[in-house]
């Protein structure tokens, strides 16, 4: 039997992008799962076409950063399947733009969605999670391994994610439960995607992918069944992590170095 056959999974920001590669994966493998996302128009196709994998798919709209949303978001996991097994704090938004420039508004929707959007729905979920040992994983980003130009509060927040999980992974112990971290590196993205600048605009992304959605998820569902503490996607966030534990100040240089260069991957981090 597949491990992850008859478990409940609720996975946040699945209507598209890695969420929904999520979704399918977990799907596929037998697991009841719960989608959500703002967008109910996309929401509702993608839930149509997980049916057809699945019937045990429920979708919730709501936005993961108010209270109330993150609660129905598991309640809909209780009421349906009788439990929750699995959250995935999938939902986030990228941004671009050099700390002076950005808007109050920038900074408080990228905190709202990526740290406190993984907040609420953890803190609705945990005490579902923590009678059966089940999982809590969090989606970070290279930017959540080490400070990047133009994407400051978005590495604040992604950073912060760590600090969150091990705590939560320590005071969760006691119950078995699996508190894990994916930084995940350049993932193909859908059309669709937009992602917030300074002013508060959304712009399409333009960055290079250094791995598909569905070896992201593959990786990720990896991950949870080897109940891994932390997964780093993609050579340059493997080399670039380890680069920056062994020589922050080195990684720091490196980075202004290729910023007034030429060398533009560093100019579209995420
Ligand atoms: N793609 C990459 O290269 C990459 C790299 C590093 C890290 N990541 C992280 O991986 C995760 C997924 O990225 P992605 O590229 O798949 O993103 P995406 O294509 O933009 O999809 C984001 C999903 O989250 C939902 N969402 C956004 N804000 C939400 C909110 N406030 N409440 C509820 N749902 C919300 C979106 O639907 P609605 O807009 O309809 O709500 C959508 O379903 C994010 O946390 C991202 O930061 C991605």
């Amino acid at each position: 039997m597949d491990y992850f056959d008859g478990k409940t999974a609720l996975i946040t920001g699945a209507s598209r992008g890695v969420g929904y590669a999520l979704a399918r994966e977990l799907a596929t493998r037998g697991a009841r799962v719960v989608i959500s996302a703002r967008g109910e128009k996309r929401l509702h196709d993608s839930l149509e076409k997980l049916r057809k994998i699945t019937p045990d798919i429920v979708a919730v709209a709501g936005d993961v950063g108010a209270w109330e949303d993150a609660e129905k978001m598991v309640f809909a996991a209780v009421d349906n399947f009788g439990g929750i097994d699995i959250l995935v704090n999938n939902a986030g938004v990228s941004m671009r733009g050099n700390f002076s420039e950005l808007t109050p508004e920038v900074c408080q929707q990228v905190v709202q969605t990526n740290l406190l959007g993984c907040m609420f729905p953890s803190l609705a979920a945990v005490e579902h999670i923590s009678k059966v040992g089940g999982h809590i994983v969090f989606i970070s980003s290279i930017a959540g391994l080490f400070g990047l130009p133009g994407a400051s509060a978005y590495c604040a927040s992604k950073g912060a994610l760590t600090g969150l999980c091990e705590s939560m992974r320590i005071e969760l112990h006691q119950f078995g439960v699996h508190v894990g971290v994916v930084h995940l590196g350049f993932t193909e993205h859908d059309p669709e995607k937009r992602i917030l600048a300074a002013d508060g605009s959304q712009v399409l992304p333009d960055r290079p992918a250094h791995n598909t959605q569905e070896q992201a998820a593959k990786a990720i569902v990896g991950m949870m069944q080897k109940r891994k503490r932390r997964l780093v996607m993609t050579p340059p966030g493997k080399l670039g992590g380890l680069a920056y534990r062994l020589s922050p100040g080195l990684v720091e240089k490196a980075i202004v170095t290729a910023k007034s260069s030429s060398w533009a991957i560093f100019k579209d981090f995420e």
